[in-house]
């Protein structure tokens, strides 16, 4: 509808008039799968990445902020008036919990983070927008994001009208002769590329990890082609076998900016996340400041400063497991890894080819995080994933949402985090008979 043909009686305004992002599909795509789940409440549900919810316990909030108060007082000396003031007072823009944060990333990761270079963010997605917005100068620039990619990200470029182009992911995790291709074509049309968006562990929603070979290969690629890397972890610390060392943690020349989130390792409800910006800003009088404090002035204007509670209780639940995140999730881990593993031989037994013949449908097998890709021999749409939590009662995402409706068309994501092991066998059940009645439609 345009404005002129707005009927004034009946509406006020048409959105054709609001910011373009409001009517992309990558800002629709969380509203529509949450939206078919309520539909369907009684579907197992494979669409969604949330957290498991065993150990979730109303009174470790409590622990966990008193935990936190007694490290204010008793380890920095805070008196009654500076504790009331930390959690009741507006509070410090880059966040209160930094030190604990370069401790655990110390811990966990092996990444040294000078905590004045970390900010605390309401969740990944602010540390997100902050780092697009302040990237997005003018209309020259765009952002490189392997594609299959989160839709988060893509929603909170769009908000700041940052243009995203793909780079093929491939089965490495990354196809840097794609990458690099991509930074020169976008070069040759005038465009600036300002940074590469990517998972390098258990990615949202292909469930890949790059090998450590690749990673330095990343690296170089980025240092020589002058490229910042986005690099996003919210899944790395939930594996099977030996950790690899995140980007960060290899970067030498501060060529990567570290989103963090403890919506998986603490819990999404308490909305923290931080990003880790370490790079040296030369302002216009020759100062010279972190990008933490350019990403600190946009959530100024943004959310003033990330809840102080919610930092008391992500605080306090790294003080009880001595900052380590995986110390602290050692059961949810357990839990995943055994849900991830049923997930594989479940699917192995309802779908292995005959010896000798051609899998119709395969996955991949990731060893760790919360997703699975599964490739079909028939076209995986929206109306499919409706059709599917209707008539057999099982939900999973179309890759599609992942491709901006450019890929993915055969492939659904699978995620079995927040599944009890029955859930996931009635729910391979269903899936398999979905795939059987449309193998049958097919032959
Ligand atoms: C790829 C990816 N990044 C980050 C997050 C966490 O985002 P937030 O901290 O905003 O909840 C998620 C959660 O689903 C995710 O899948």
């Amino acid at each position: 509808m345009s404005v002129d043909e707005v009927d004034t009686a009946t509406v006020d305004l048409a959105a054709s008039t609001l910011h373009g992002s409001l009517v992309d599909p990558a800002l629709e795509s969380m509203n529509f799968l949450n939206e078919v789940a309520s539909r369907y409440p009684s579907a197992v549900s494979f669409a969604s990445g949330r957290p498991c919810e065993e150990f979730f316990d109303v009174s470790l909030i409590h622990q966990y902020i008193d935990t936190y108060c007694r490290y204010l007082t008793d380890e920095l000396g805070y008196s009654e008036a500076q504790l009331n003031r930390a959690l009741f007072q507006y509070g410090r823009t880059k966040g209160i919990v930094h030190e604990l944060i370069a401790r655990h990333l110390r811990m966990d990761e092996g990444i040294s983070a000078d905590p004045e270079s970390i900010v605390v963010t309401v969740g990944f997605q602010e540390a997100m927008f902050a780092v697009v917005r302040a990237l997005r100068a003018d209309e020259r620039d765009v952002l490189l994001a392997v594609s299959p990619a989160y839709v988060g990200m893509t929603g909170a470029a769009r908000l700041a009208d940052l243009p995203v182009c793909p780079v093929r992911s491939g089965e490495a995790g990354v196809d840097l002769d794609d990458l690099a291709a991509q930074v020169r074509r976008a070069r040759e049309a005038g465009l600036r590329v300002r940074a590469c968006y990517l998972m390098p562990d258990f990615a949202n929603p292909s469930g890949i990890s790059l090998t450590v070979d690749l990673r330095h290969r990343l690296l170089e690629l980025a240092a020589r082609e002058r490229i910042l890397l986005l690099e996003d972890n919210p899944y790395g610390l939930f594996h099977a076998g030996p950790h690899r060392p995140t980007l960060k943690a290899l970067d030498t020349t501060r060529q990567v900016i570290y989103l963090g989130s403890f919506a998986k390792t603490g819990f999404p409800g308490a909305r923290v996340g931080y990003a880790v910006a370490d790079q040296r800003v030369a302002a216009a009088d020759g100062s010279v400041s972190l990008r933490a404090d350019y990403l600190s002035r946009i959530k100024s204007m943004l959310t003033v400063n990330t809840s102080a509670i919610a930092q008391a209780v992500v605080g306090g639940k790294l003080l009880t497991y001595g900052c380590s995140m995986i110390r602290a999730n050692e059961r949810e881990t357990a839990t995943y890894l055994s849900n991830l593993r049923q997930l594989l031989d479940g699917l192995a037994r309802r779908f292995a080819a005959p010896a000798g013949s051609r899998a119709q449908v395969s996955w991949n097998a990731p060893n760790g995080g919360f997703f699975v890709v599964v490739t079909l021999p028939f076209p995986v749409d929206d109306e499919l994933m409706e059709y599917s939590a209707r008539r057999h009662g099982v939900l999973w995402t179309p890759m599609s949402h992942f491709y901006n409706g450019a890929g993915g068309l055969h492939q659904a994501r699978l995620a079995c985090s927040q599944l009890t092991g029955e859930q996931i066998e009635t729910g391979l059940d269903r899936f398999a008979a979905l795939v059987a009645e449309r193998l049958g439609g097919l032959s």
